[in-house]
């Protein structure tokens, strides 16, 4: 028998922002544990993901935005995100049971009132958080239902140490790809993706010209392209790719996570003209738009290739509802790696 509290904590926005998000844009306050309705469910949460795109919600006039899988913040709205949990109580009307473990929308609070049709139910005792809240399945979904990676492409991804980048290279690697480049903002992230990641070639966004760096890196051209910067980094790469070149859009974090404002808008200058000649496909994807159908072929391929030793599903973790804003900030500010989980102490 679950003993539920009279009250809960959960973190909300405290007042619009603009420029770099901080922990102090946050605050965590107690409220009462919500009573449920029909069709409800009552979920302890044991972590959730915190995601950068949350800077671009907690903008003044922020809107829907398709693929980002939380809605604009006011002033006193509590923060959603991807969480796990579990059941802990259930409203009349659901198949869930009492001790059930869950993946649902709604993480940032200790107990989170689901409807249970939002709840997608997690097998098995060993639960790895990354694999079910990562972007290991956006990078899966990408790569394999987005565009195609051939045996001996070489591949570029830019934020290659994000929470999808992370994940990229090494995917595109296991699906033959030989030489993969990444790219991020310091010589310690270079590094560690080099040396814990697999990429064979990293360019940093602070040194000398992208092009410059990419032409060194991948003196052969490109044959796959996974953005999720946008800006001079897809500019640079699409410059270099080679005939028959694949490139898919996932992001814009020159956009989202803009020193000055985030913004939704991320233009940039291309020759058309050779992409034409050199026949190069863009496609703009996002996965749970279009491949919801592969997150359940990414959780067991990811087991299997973590039982195998072949795959690093890379996290930075914290615990607790406060460390959890403060990750935020740091998140956005590039100072993590990986996808940022939140571990929550209570549970
Ligand atoms: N299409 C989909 O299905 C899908 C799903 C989820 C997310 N997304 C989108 O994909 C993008 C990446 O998501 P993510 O969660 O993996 O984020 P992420 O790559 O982990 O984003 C954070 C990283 O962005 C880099 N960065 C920060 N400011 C930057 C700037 N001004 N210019 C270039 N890079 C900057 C930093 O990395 P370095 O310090 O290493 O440069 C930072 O660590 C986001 O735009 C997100 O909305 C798409």
């Amino acid at each position: 028998m679950t003993n539920i509290p009279l009250t809960a904590r959960e973190v909300r926005l405290l007042r619009y922002q603009s420029g770099p998000l901080k922990a102090e844009h946050f605050e965590v306050i107690e409220t009462p544990v919500p009573s449920l309705g029909p069709s409800q469910v009552l979920v302890r949460n044991r972590w959730f993901r915190i995601s950068i795109s949350t800077r671009l919600m907690a903008e003044a006039g922020a809107v829907t935005v398709k693929g980002i899988p939380f809605p604009p913040l006011k002033p006193g709205d509590t923060l959603a995100d991807g969480a796990i949990g579990e059941v802990v109580q259930v409203g009349p009307g659901t198949s869930l049971e009492v001790g059930n473990l869950v993946l649902h929308p709604l993480g940032w609070r200790e107990y989170a009132r689901v409807p249970a049709a939002q709840c997608k139910r997690i097998e098995g005792p060993n639960v790895d958080p990354a694999a079910w809240l990562g972007h290991g399945w956006t990078a899966y979904a990408a790569l394999v239902g987005g565009i195609q990676v051939r045996s001996g492409d070489t591949v570029f991804v830019s934020s290659g140490a994000g929470a999808i980048g992370s994940m990229a290279g090494q995917i595109a690697r296991l699906l033959g790809a030989t030489r993969i480049i990444g790219s991020t903002s310091s010589a310690e992230k270079a590094r560690w993706m080099q040396q814990e990641l697999g990429y064979d070639a990293v360019v940093t966004r602070d040194g000398a010209p992208i092009c410059e760096q990419l032409t060194e890196a991948a003196p052969d051209g490109i044959d796959v392209i996974v953005d999720m910067v946008g800006g001079d980094q897809l500019a640079a790469a699409l410059e270099i790719s080679r005939h028959g070149a694949r490139c898919v859009l996932l992001g814009a974090v020159s956009a989202e996570l803009n020193p000055s404002n985030a913004t939704l808008r991320a233009p940039v200058e291309l020759d058309t003209f050779q992409l034409i000649l050199r026949g190069v496909t863009i496609r703009g994807f996002s996965a749970d738009e279009h491949a919801p159908e592969l997150f359940d072929a990414w959780i067991s391929q990811a087991a299997t290739w973590q039982r195998a030793g072949r795959i690093q599903l890379s996290r930075t973790m914290c615990k607790g509802l406060d460390a959890a804003t403060l990750a935020l900030e740091q998140a956005c500010a590039g100072q993590l790696k990986g996808v940022v989980l939140a571990e929550l102490e209570s549970c």
